[in-house]
């Protein structure tokens, strides 16, 4: 007979203890922590948390190291709000990484056009750090980042760095007062039908809200941009992680394994909720 202690041993569920090495609030109400799990992961992918008695969520790696995991975690619910009291020094339980990542090695020599809304940015963060620790692989970099006020920036010291390094465009939706980072008033689908041109070359990512993705891709596609060019991140209720519960299927696909990154071809005719 198998024993609990067994079951739980085996279990694909079992979460690890990692030790939080840092915590740095980010908004009225997002955070970053650090957690000192050296992991093996590429970008694009993501990992459970869990808190005992309270829940787990699914949070995408915002970084790309293989000493450390960065979280960026917006508060929207119990679990979340739970999440943000934690305390550097503190154990959290992970498991992980899941996911389809962004397959880097394809984009090799290509310009790259890293487009994100408000929260959408964290988990583009980790593939703008891979492409900054392999500069040299990769083209023209562009990113557009739009935000709802300049108080909503994310990562302001990356930004400091990634404003010299690459061409930033930043967008608010709104600006009462002075501006930064030269960012403009409007939405970040303006600044690309803007500034895009017409890029054969380019390899695009997309993430953030779905009605953001959607304008996106349209302005892309009208530029001449060829669906197998876009990447885009979904994101679904997830209970699993692993392909069990069916919980974050689109369309016969499971956005924890299929996913959570999908080529634009690979969902154009669905159209998000
Ligand atoms: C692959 C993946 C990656 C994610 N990465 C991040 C991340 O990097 N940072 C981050 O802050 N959040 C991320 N999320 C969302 C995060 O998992 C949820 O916000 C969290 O589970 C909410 O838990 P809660 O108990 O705080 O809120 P709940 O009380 O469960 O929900 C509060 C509100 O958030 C909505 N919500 C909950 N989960 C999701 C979801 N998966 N998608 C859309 N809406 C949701 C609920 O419908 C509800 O309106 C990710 C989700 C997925 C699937
Ligand atoms: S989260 Fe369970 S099948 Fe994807």
């Amino acid at each position: 007979m198998t024993t609990k202690e067994e079951i739980i041993k085996k279990s694909p569920y079992k979460p690890k203890l990692v030790e939080v090495i840092d915590y740095h609030r980010e908004t009225n109400d997002t955070f970053t922590i650090k957690l000192g799990w050296k992991l093996k992961h590429e970008p694009g992918q993501f990992v459970f948390c869990s808190l005992p008695g309270i829940g787990e969520a699914p949070i995408s790696i915002c970084s790309h190291s293989d000493n450390y995991v960065e979280l960026n975690i917006r508060e929207v619910g119990n679990m979340t709000r739970f999440l943000s009291k934690i305390k550097k020094g503190d154990k959290l339980l992970v498991r992980g990484p899941y996911g389809r990542a962004y397959p880097m090695d394809k984009f090799k020599s290509h310009n790259m056009i890293i487009i994100g809304g408000g929260s959408g940015v964290a988990p583009l963060k980790g593939s703008v750090e891979y492409i900054s620790n392999n500069r040299g692989d990769f083209g023209e970099v562009s990113l557009f980042f739009g935000f709802r006020t300049p108080e909503d920036v994310l990562f302001r010291k990356r930004l400091d760095v990634w404003k010299d390094e690459f061409s930033m465009y930043i967008n608010f939706d709104r600006v009462e007062g002075k501006t930064i980072y030269g960012g403009k008033q409007g939405f970040v689908t303006e600044r690309v039908k803007e500034v895009v041109g017409d890029n054969k070359d380019a390899i695009v990512f997309i993430c953030g809200p779905p009605i953001m993705i959607e304008k996106v891709a349209e302005i892309l596609i009208d530029k001449g941009f060829d669906e197998k060019q876009i990447y885009i991140s979904a994101e679904r209720l997830m209970y699993c992680g692993i392909g069990k519960c069916g919980r974050c299927m689109i369309h016969g696909k499971y956005t924890c394994l299929d996913g959570a990154v999908f080529r634009y071809d690979e969902l154009k005719d669905y159209k998000d909720d």
